[in-house]
């Protein structure tokens, strides 16, 4: 069979999925304005379900309420019940195309939240990097709607979190997490990647505290293995856990991919059941959204999946032949795909059917991008229908029989 390591079958904790094709979280702004996700969620994940991904994993949901409303970012949250029918509904639509469906949920953003109206918190107070000139000029030649964020306006506002607030975070993102169970999720992507909170505290760059949570690496990672313990106490055995963090900040004085290492291996013995690779923050954009195919982070991915002990999931590999190669070779265990399933909700079943040449190719530019970081619902230049799969019937509920989801099946202990 051609692409066989891309279509074989894998498990992460005890979750089967049936290929090792994964969509990687991103936020998309289909949320209404307090946080609640809409049929544009639900139609748009049951798309790319529909579209052959073994496992879906549904992009940022802030886990803190406090955090979401200091942040002012157009994003789904899941802190309160009310929160719990709407996630419902898009499980569903995941698990009825016969996709895993995981849920990445934030504890926090940090100093990297855009036009804040309250202080957020960070561990320490360190601002921004003020955009560099090829930046400058990139974000200018997309658009004008990037002048505030050239500007520098937003990323100011920052309040030092005291240890009462960082115990006040993690027992809130132990609730999401049981929220996340009752809604029927897989699984739980703890949010630890590109700069945001969790990164901040994990950063010898943004972590400059003196108490039990800044100093030396062991430190640095309390809160990420706060979160861990937190979420494992919650869900017990019932869905898997995962993190995701970024392979290297790629910034002078930031965490390298040896920190990784270290800290993704902590993570595995505390109890996650997968880790899910990223790359750079947002003051190392490149990284974060690359512009072109290459090996780089698969060769980070190989290292730190040396002696991981669980499945290794790695972005940004748009070609099936480079993605099938690359776990072939060890580098990852499973391969994520962002603007390329915004661009082609088919991939993976063009990818099974043979129809390689028939993939809606995704160029990598800054379209989605734009429309992310100026708060609009995401676009994409080459898939017009991206945002608009509630008014096409074919992503419509077809099938759907009222068994619980296999994480609510369990018995209890
Ligand atoms: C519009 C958009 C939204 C994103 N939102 C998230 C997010 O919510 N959580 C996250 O971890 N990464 C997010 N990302 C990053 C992607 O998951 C992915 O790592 C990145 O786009 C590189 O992969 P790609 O080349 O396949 O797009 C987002 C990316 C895009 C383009």
């Amino acid at each position: 069979m051609k692409f066989e390591n891309l279509l074989k079958p894998v498990k992460i904790g005890s979750v089967k999925i049936k290929n090792r094709i994964s969509m990687a979280p991103c936020n998309v702004h289909f949320s209404d304005g307090r946080g609640y996700p809409t049929d544009a969620d639900t139609c748009y994940y049951a798309a790319r379900a529909k579209g052959g991904i073994g496992l879906t994993i549904v992009g940022a949901v802030m886990a803190n309420r406090e955090d979401a409303e200091a942040a002012s970012l157009v994003i789904p949250r899941l802190d309160d019940v009310s929160h719990v029918g709407p996630f419902q509904e898009i499980v569903e639509s995941i698990h009825e195309w016969d996709s895993v469906a995981f849920i990445q949920l934030v504890p926090g953003l940090g100093r990297q939240s855009r036009l804040p109206r309250a202080p957020v918190m960070v561990p320490s107070i360190v601002p921004m990097e003020k955009p560099g000139e090829l930046e400058i000029k990139q974000l200018k030649a997309v658009s004008t709607r990037f002048l505030p964020m050239i500007r520098g306006a937003g990323y100011g506002n920052l309040k030092e979190m005291t240890i009462a607030d960082i115990a006040r975070l993690v027992e809130n993102y132990g609730k999401s997490t049981l929220l996340a169970l009752y809604a029927g999720f897989d699984g739980i992507e703890i949010h630890a990647p590109h700069g945001y909170l969790v990164h901040q505290f994990l950063s010898p760059r943004t972590n400059k505290r003196t108490d039990r949570y800044g100093g030396p690496i062991e430190n640095r990672m309390r809160f990420l293995m706060e979160l861990i313990d937190v979420t494992r106490a919650t869900v017990e055995d019932r869905c898997a856990v995962g993190v995701r963090i970024a392979a290297n900040e790629h910034m002078p004085g930031g965490m390298t991919v040896e920190d990784v290492g270290i800290i993704t291996k902590e993570c595995v013995k505390r109890g996650v059941d997968y880790i899910h690779l990223s790359d750079g923050c947002m003051e190392a954009r490149k990284y974060f959204f690359p512009e072109e195919e290459s090996d780089h982070l698969l060769d980070e991915a190989k290292q730190i999946r040396q002696g991981l002990g669980v499945p290794l999931i790695t972005p940004s590999v748009h070609d099936p032949a480079h993605g099938d190669a690359a776990i072939a070779a060890g580098k990852t265990d499973m391969i994520s795909l962002g603007r390329q399933l915004m661009a082609d909700p088919d991939w993976a079943n063009k990818v099974m059917e043979g129809r390689v040449g028939d993939i809606n190719r995704c160029r990598r530019d800054a379209t989605c991008l734009m429309w992310l970081f100026t708060e609009g619902r995401v676009r994409c230049a080459y898939n017009p229908n991206l945002g608009r799969e509630r008014f096409m019937p074919e992503y419509w509920p077809q099938k759907i029989d009222a068994k619980l989801p296999p994480s609510l099946m369990k018995k209890g202990k």
